[in-house]
């Protein structure tokens, strides 16, 4: 079983980050692959319907494509912006939606994560990033974890302060394994 984990944010310092790489060493641990890639690394400009017409589909959005494509599983964590994904989530979506001959989220299945200094965790976003997801043919988990106040959720290592959070993300990344596992 091999997960592609990435963050809806580019930030350097991004809570979402951190945990979607915690996410990751979760799902090594528990014997599944997993990489994780940074939308900083694939860069679009904002989706605009001349501009495909013109220019076709961004190289960067194909490349995303072509390894989503190569993994069974996606966990994301998205950040909540006016109670909805973020922008940057929303426009790589768009684009790869638009990867018409790979069609590459139809068929996976992801888990979705959100980290917000907030005290709801970014459940907001979440409801949305699910729809849109479904919209597009993917299998979404519906166990979904939540950080809240995730500005104090880490040490200078990147791990959790609490323990209790690591527990409940093995869990959730094993129930994501497996519900890829049957789906596989
Ligand atoms: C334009 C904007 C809107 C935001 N809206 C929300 C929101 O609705 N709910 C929330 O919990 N946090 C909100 N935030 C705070 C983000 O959750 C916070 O900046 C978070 O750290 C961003 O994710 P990152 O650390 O992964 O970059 C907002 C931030 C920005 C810049």
């Amino acid at each position: 079983m091999k997960v592609l984990g990435f963050a809806g944010s580019a930030r350097r310092d991004s809570l979402n980050k951190r945990l979607v790489r915690l996410g990751a060493h979760a799902i090594r641990s528990a014997g599944a692959e997993a990489t994780f890639i940074d939308l900083e690394d694939f860069p679009m400009p904002l989706y605009h319907g001349d501009l495909e017409a013109a220019q076709g589909v961004p190289a960067q959005a194909r490349e995303l494509a072509e390894l989503i494509r190569a993994h069974d599983a996606l966990l994301i964590a998205s950040p909540e912006n006016n109670a909805s994904v973020s922008s940057l989530l929303k426009n790589t979506i768009d684009w790869l939606s638009r990867v018409r001959d790979l069609d590459p989220l139809a068929g996976k299945v992801a888990a979705l994560m959100a980290a917000s200094p907030g005290g709801f965790g970014g459940v907001r976003g979440l409801y949305h990033l699910r729809a849109i997801l479904n919209t597009l043919g993917v299998e979404v988990i519906a166990p979904q974890f939540l950080l809240p106040h995730a500005h104090q959720a880490f040490d200078a290592e990147g791990n959790f302060v609490d323990l209790k959070q690591a527990e409940q993300l093995a869990k959730f990344v094993s129930r994501m394994l497996s519900v890829a596992g049957k789906l596989a």
